[in-house]
């Protein structure tokens, strides 16, 4: 298996909004520009900041711009905080501010006989930046889209992918009226019906934990889809690694940045990235789904074999993240148990 790409290091940047319209009735698009160099990989995503502070993560819908044009898709929720402001205010001028790039759903290089991208919703947005990479690249190989909606006025990028089928005949666009209730009319479920052998495929899925989780099950069962060629962005926060309610309380060596070292007791039954954003010690921007890698820490050796081994998902980050170390975990995939009482953890 090749070593992952490196992901860009993250970094805070200002942004202006350079234009803001719906692309339907509940997905917001908007043009921002960055004031700052804002590198990241097709597939990755923002944290986007309100005046007020509020934020949250969005994907990147366009292949990375030198001139530091970002595109994003946003879901509008009935009564979100961030979604809601937006809708009312975003407007040309509006500056706002965001840290990233974070996540690891990023195209792939290597040998693969098709690559097939699953999304739903506004999942799109991270499939349609690293598909605009892709053709501006040039497809040496097949690359097949399935985009699930509940209701074909939510597949807004319709007209945008059937002008590409006609210049890249290597593309193929499948829209999915999506039945979770009959599997053939999942993207998940049409993904396997058209390719019974994906062995040597690259599978990317964005969009809900529901489709990711179903979608990795049934490739990789079915479709004997190797589990290292699914990647995947799931757009809820993900439960983290908490075993129990919390119950007791564990006290934690922290050493900071600047090498100072404080105690700090906290709950167990949580995850120890739950426990150290509550003390204002670490961000965790994607929320525990082992995709942003905020939350790294470090932790020596007598407490690293007393954890479970890192599983797929964070080894890989692990590996992508900037200056790797061995001594390295995601703070948001361990469970903090009364076992860990007195665990030292630098930041
Ligand atoms: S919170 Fe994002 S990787 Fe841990």
């Amino acid at each position: 298996m090749p070593a992952p790409q490196p992901l860009p290091a993250p970094s805070s940047c200002r942004l202006t909004v350079l234009k803001a319209q719906r692309l339907a009735p509940h997905v917001l698009q908007l043009w921002l520009q960055a004031e700052t160099a804002f590198r990241y990989r097709e597939g990755q995503f923002l944290s986007l900041m309100l005046p007020d502070g509020a934020c949250r993560s969005y994907s990147m819908a366009n292949a990375y711009h030198s001139a530091g044009r970002i595109e994003l898709n946003i879901r509008l929720i009935e009564g979100g905080q961030v979604s809601g402001w937006l809708a009312q205010h975003a407007a040309p001028g509006l500056a706002l501010s965001a840290t990233g790039p974070y996540g690891d759903c990023c195209w792939q290089a290597g040998a693969a006989s098709v690559d097939i991208m699953l999304a739903t919703g506004t999942g799109i947005a991270p499939i349609k930046a690293m598909i605009e990479q892709r053709l501006q690249s040039g497809l040496t190989r097949p690359l097949i889209v399935y985009w699930g909606a509940r209701h074909v006025d939510d597949l807004y990028l319709q007209e945008l992918f059937a002008q590409w089928m006609l210049l890249h005949p290597l593309l193929r666009f499948v829209g999915v009226i999506d039945d979770s209730a009959t599997p053939a009319r999942t993207v998940q479920g049409c993904a396997a019906q058209d390719h019974p052998d994906l062995s040597a495929a690259h599978v990317y899925a964005c969009g809900g934990p529901a489709m990711v989780h179903a979608a990795q099950q049934l490739l990789t069962t079915q479709c004997g889809l190797p589990l290292e060629n699914f990647h995947a962005d799931a757009f809820e926060p993900a439960s983290v690694a908490a075993t129990s309610a919390p119950t007791a309380g564990v006290t934690l060596q922290v050493t900071d940045r600047a090498g100072q070292t404080q105690p700090l007791t906290v709950a167990v039954g949580q995850s120890l990235m739950q426990a150290l954003a509550a003390a204002q010690v670490l961000q965790g921007v994607c929320g525990g789904k082992a995709s942003c890698g905020t939350c790294r820490v470090a932790l020596p050796e007598p407490w690293l074999a007393r954890l479970p081994a890192p599983a797929r998902a964070e080894a890989r980050l692990l590996r992508a993240l900037e200056q790797p170390q061995p001594n390295q975990r995601l703070a948001c995939q361990i469970a903090l148990n009364p076992e860990l009482d007195g665990l030292q953890v630098s930041l």
